[in-house]
């Protein structure tokens, strides 16, 4: 059996065969494919990329319709509870797990890159009181730019490094003071004594103590928090990151527009609209009404669905379990009961059944989140954080292809014919808009 795919163009009656690789054909392998030598050859039409690889990649897969998700061939599952953020990060950039001596050393270089510039400091004081977190934290990454102009060399191995080491080191603290800022408190620096979780904590909560002793349950939770939103493949930030990038924009300015691309509500603010949805509900007892409001097409069931996984998301199941232990520490979410009976209902309901809705990673984090004491808006902020590393696995990954280029997608022209430009005096007068 040939792997080839042989296509007849009825236009011209010419049989063509085009290979296949991966599942795949190459998009480029249809041009030859014209009606005369003039024409431009076959396009593939594939609005919002639903059925289109862009790249070849070797960091993350997932499994949509099986409920897989693994970063470098190692289960999500198996990374939440015997990893480490930190290494999860070593892991998307390497490839390979750090060894004692490797994490060791990783471990010390991002702990020793959490300062930021003072003059970063101050120009966060240009923002409104009222300014979202997470257009601040796009901001600064794109304001980091300007402190290290070595970063453009974007092909030399060592300048790379060096800015993945200070990216992933900086998330943090530009983050932890956005939230500081929006609340009038002061910026808490770094304690390099603390582990990266730990130190955040500590950025974000320390008050008048002389030394901010992280909870370890609630430190533990988010590490696994940002070992499960660390990348995703191709998704729109990263899709972002990768096209950018691919113009050799420095890091700093390639993960501005990735997490401009995460600022979105379709893309990292589904957590909040669970919390809205869960706070409208109320009570266990609207349950059965809201499910039916939502099958007669009154709104979604926020959490739930998802575009690749036809199955349940499995971040979703650590976090459920996560969720259970920090409210242990933190008292329980009042919004749990409600959670778990939509789940319980809509799991049972032939509307959900039917359309393989499973709950999503959102469905749960937004509850523990809140019940860390994180406000709504730093949630897309707190998403952001560790998907650098995944941005920066993307980008790396995208530079040292060599089939990649410049990311420039073709177009089907719809506009107007060429006609003659029409001086003001004929145009035709209209009302202004
Ligand atoms: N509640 C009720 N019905 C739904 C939902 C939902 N959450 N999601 C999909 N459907 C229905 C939809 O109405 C459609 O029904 P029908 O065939 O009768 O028209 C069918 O299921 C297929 O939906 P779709 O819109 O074609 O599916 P999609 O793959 O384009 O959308 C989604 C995926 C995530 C946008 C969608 O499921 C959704 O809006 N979910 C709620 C928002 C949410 O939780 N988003 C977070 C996604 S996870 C974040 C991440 O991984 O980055």
């Amino acid at each position: 059996m040939a792997d080839t795919l042989t296509i007849t163009d009825n236009r011209t009656g010419k049989t063509y065969e085009i290979e296949i690789k991966d599942g795949t054909i190459r998009a480029d392998a249809l041009r030859k494919i014209k009606t005369s030598d003039d024409d431009f050859g076959l396009m593939t039409y594939d609005p919002a990329f639903m059925n289109t690889a862009s790249c070849r990649s070797a960091i993350t897969l997932i499994d949509g319709d099986k409920g897989i998700l693994r970063y470098r061939g190692y289960a999500i599952e198996d990374l939440a509870e015997q990893s480490s953020y930190i290494e999860v990060a070593y892991l998307l950039l390497h490839g390979e797990l750090p060894n004692e001596a490797q994490l060791r050393k990783w471990t010390h270089e991002i702990t020793h890159h959490t300062f930021v510039h003072e003059f970063l400091r101050k120009s966060m004081e240009g923002f409104r009181f009222d300014a979202h977190p997470m257009g601040k934290l796009v901001s600064m990454l794109g304001a980091l730019s300007t402190f290290y102009p070595e970063a453009k060399k974007v092909r030399d191995d060592k300048t790379r490094r060096e800015q993945i080491v200070r990216i992933i080191a900086k998330m943090p603290t530009l983050s932890a003071w956005a939230y500081r800022h929006a609340v009038g408190r002061p910026y808490v620096y770094p304690d390099n004594e603390l582990s990266y979780c730990g130190n955040f904590l500590n950025m974000i909560f320390r008050m008048a103590e002389p030394r901010f002793e992280p909870h370890p349950v609630l430190e533990r939770a988010l590490d696994i928090l940002f070992i499960l939103h660390a990348d995703h493949e191709q998704n729109c930030s990263a899709n972002a990151a990768r096209a950018v990038g691919s113009a050799e924009t420095d890091p700093y300015c390639s993960l501005a527009a990735a997490s401009a691309a995460l600022y979105g509500p379709l893309h990292g603010g589904a957590n909040e609209a669970v919390l809205h949805m869960l706070k409208q509900i109320g009570n266990v007892a609207n349950v059965p009404e809201f499910i039916t409001g939502v099958k007669n097409g009154s709104g979604r069931l926020m959490g739930f669905g998802h575009r690749v996984y036809k199955n349940y998301d499995p971040r979703a199941k650590v976090i459920k379990k996560l969720a259970h232990e920090v409210f242990e520490v933190t008292g329980r979410n009042p919004l749990l009961e409600i959670a778990l009976e939509l789940e319980n209902i809509a799991l049972n309901d032939d509307y959900f059944v039917k359309r393989k809705l499973y709950p999503n990673v959102d469905f749960y984090s937004g509850m523990i989140y809140q019940a860390m004491g994180f406000p709504v808006d730093m949630f897309p902020v707190l998403f952001a954080i560790p998907r650098a590393s995944g941005w920066l696995a993307q980008w790396q990954e995208m530079l040292q292809d060599p089939e990649q280029k410049i990311a420039r997608p073709r177009q089907i022209y719809t506009g107007a014919e060429l006609r003659p430009y029409v001086p003001m005096s004929e145009r035709a007068t209209k009302p202004a808009t």
